[in-house]
């Protein structure tokens, strides 16, 4: 057998259990054995060819991976609790049985593409600045752009709060004379970047949707539907 040597919160978030920042606090309560004897050390090492570890009674293994990707709806948000009582992405997932956690978020009013998985090294890679993973978005925005508003969304901007956007790639889709539709793709994840830029050349967005993560695609899959992706698939959302 592989010999792994991992802390304790760690062997347990792998196991596709729960968050780090949750397992660290069922150690500390005290419901971790390793060995038979209660450690309330998060950082306890592990190693996973000889210690033997139970969660309240039950013994944990590291679990296999698993990928999914849900279409979220508007009105819904990416956490798994919400304190003003909202909808959140899990109530879509109760079918899934298995615990996963959303690599990024979107914000309440966008919909579409959200990758969700208990692999964190998957997660981790994925959301680094550095991975410059180029994520793409369906808008509508009020107004007709111009030639000079396209170049300024291209090129980056200022969109407040002391940041600017980097250089990204826009697509027109089609104009009325009250509306323009495009696809805009960036490269960076800054809060709700796409609504910023968009605010930022006097275009406020109405409506976002996330239709690409690297070349993995939202498809035909429906509103508030998830699929689970192989793994081969998933790996094509950490392509450039
Ligand atoms: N940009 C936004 O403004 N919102 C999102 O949800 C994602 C990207």
């Amino acid at each position: 057998m592989k010999k792994v040597r991992a802390t304790l919160d760690r062997v347990l978030s792998k196991a596709g259990i729960a968050s780090r920042t949750t397992t660290r606090a069922w150690i500390v309560q005290g419901r971790v054995k390793v060995n038979g004897r209660i450690i309330r050390n998060p950082d306890h090492w592990v190693e996973s060819a000889k210690d033997v570890v139970h969660l309240d009674g039950l013994r944990v293994r590291e679990e296999k991976k698993i990928y999914i990707v849900l279409n979220k709806p508007t009105g819904v948000v990416t956490s798994f609790g919400d304190n003003k009582d909202r909808p959140t992405v899990y109530d879509y997932l109760k079918q899934l049985e298995r615990w996963v956690f959303p690599v990024g978020r979107l914000d309440m009013d966008t919909s579409g593409l959200l990758i969700l998985t208990n692999d964190t090294e998957f997660g981790e890679a994925l959301l680094q600045p550095e991975s410059k993973v180029p994520k793409t978005y369906y808008v509508k925005v009020s107004g007709v752009l111009t030639l000079e508003e396209y170049f300024q969304l291209a090129g980056g901007l200022d969109i407040g709060r002391g940041e600017r956007s980097g250089p990204c790639i826009v697509h027109e889709v089609r104009s009325t004379d009250k509306y323009t539709w495009f696809e805009l793709t960036i490269t960076e994840g800054k809060n709700r970047q796409v609504r910023r830029m968009c605010d930022a050349i006097g275009h406020p967005v109405l409506k976002l949707v996330r239709i690409r993560v690297g070349r993995l695609q939202l498809d035909d899959l429906p509103i508030g539907k998830f699929r689970i992706l192989s793994n081969k698939e998933a790996q094509t959302a950490r392509s450039l």
